[in-house]
């Protein structure tokens, strides 16, 4: 019997079917479960809604509008609102200000810098601009900002105001929200100094060298107040004492250091801008000096027939009795172009251009025409105080004269 050949099966192909799929969804399998507990222990979390309370509103977020880099977002306008602060700035730029205060904070849309009270801070993620709406890191809040109480639970964030003796009034208290006021670890405690810094201006002659002087590094060092009710000691002689280099040709007047330095860099400016006949008539005087002034003016003025009483009476509307002028401190000096002073001074553009621009030097005018009830003298065009250029340029810019500027900070304290 012929046998028939059966014909040959061709051998079957090894591994190209079933065995390589189940490979590959066997390894994608342990993959997602070992990023999905990674991810848990590297305290990750999953993402989900978030649920916002802050104050009476509520609402709610997915986890892509919630978290940007994985950090959770707040909107700060909502905060803002909830605090009473004001909103300054345009779209892209806000800066929030705390109420009865200037304490304030800025973002900028995409950006992860903030400026806390005017110094730059790096947020770990950008500020997000999302229907009008600025979306910060929550953080934010919990580093920089007092008077605001956040709650975070499982699934949301509750922000209430910071309230105080809430337990016993019937309404509570609530605090104003401030900024880097917040107990929780602040990054960079605001730095005070930094805060209050000069303000630069330009000047048609090079007086870099004299910016130290003008800006002192002690910003608060000179402006000390001496007037009839904050007398200065009989035997105070300041230590620091140099000659004039502006002095009237026929005398040298003295001043403390700091402020004869900055007042170079007013007369180097003030010949530059074309006048060039303004001198120092008068600069540090002893208490002795003082006393001899006051009774040769008293003197003087009873030359007209009249008591010492009521000498003394004009003379105390121009002259300050010893003790009591801040002359003793070294710190002003009287300048103009008269023979005398004379308030004549003021009607010339040398006086036009000191009053416009001494601030720019830490000098102001003392004893200003409109202030005569609250100084207590006569209109001086021609003596002019160094209190440093920061406290010099707030003054110009608040219209205080130094008794009411005095006041103010003591009533911010
Ligand atoms: N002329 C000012 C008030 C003084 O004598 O100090
Ligand atoms: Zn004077």
């Amino acid at each position: 019997m012929q046998r028939q050949n059966a014909p040959r099966r061709a051998p079957a192909k090894r591994g190209t079917g079933a065995l390589p799929l189940f490979f590959i969804v066997f390894t994608v399998l342990v993959l997602l479960v070992v990023s999905f507990f990674a991810f848990d222990f590297f305290g990750g979390s999953r993402r989900s809604a978030v649920e916002y309370t802050i104050g009476t509103a509520s609402y709610k977020l997915s986890a892509d509008d919630a978290y940007a880099d994985g950090v959770l977002l707040v909107c700060f306008d909502d905060v803002a609102a909830l605090c009473d602060m004001t909103d300054v700035g345009g779209s892209e730029t806000r800066s929030y200000f705390a109420e009865n205060s200037a304490e304030n904070i800025t973002f900028t849309a995409a950006s992860t810098t903030a400026t806390l009270n005017g110094k730059a801070i790096e947020m770990p993620t950008a500020a997000i601009l999302r229907d009008g709406k600025m979306y910060v890191p929550l953080e934010m809040l919990t580093q920089f900002m007092g008077g605001v109480s956040i709650t975070r639970g499982e699934n949301g964030v509750k922000i209430e105001r910071g309230t105080y003796n809430a337990s016993t009034e019937d309404t509570p208290l609530y605090s104003d929200a401030s900024f880097s006021a917040a107990t929780d670890a602040p990054l960079v405690p605001p730095d005070d100094t930094e805060l209050r810094k000069a303000p630069t201006f330009l000047f048609i002659t090079d007086l870099s060298a004299y910016e130290q002087y003008m800006c002192p590094e002690d910003i608060d060092g000179y402006l000390i107040l001496v007037n009839r009710e904050r007398t200065i000691d009989a035997s105070y002689v300041p230590s620091d004492l140099v000659d004039i280099a502006d002095s009237r040709s026929d005398r040298t007047e003295r001043m403390v250091e700091t402020a004869e330095k900055a007042l170079e860099a007013l007369y180097i400016e003030m010949r530059a801008a074309g006048y060039t006949d303004v001198s120092v008539t008068s600069g540090y005087r002893s208490y002795e000096k003082q006393e001899y002034l006051y009774n040769l003016y008293t003197e003087n003025e009873m030359k007209a027939g009249i008591s010492r009483e009521e000498a003394q009476k004009i003379v105390d509307t121009y002259s300050a009795r010893p003790g009591t002028s801040e002359h003793q401190t070294g710190l002003c000096c009287d300048m103009h172009n008269l023979p005398s002073a004379s308030q004549r001074f003021a009607e010339k553009d040398a006086y036009k251009w000191l009053i416009e621009n001494a601030h720019k030097f830490g000098f102001i005018l003392r004893f200003p025409e409109d202030k005569e009830e609250i100084t207590g003298y006569s209109f001086e065009p021609w003596h002019y105080r160094f209190v440093g250029r920061y406290h010099a340029a707030e003054m110009y810019r608040l219209g205080m004269c130094l008794e009411e500027y005095v006041a103010y900070l003591e009533s911010e304290q």
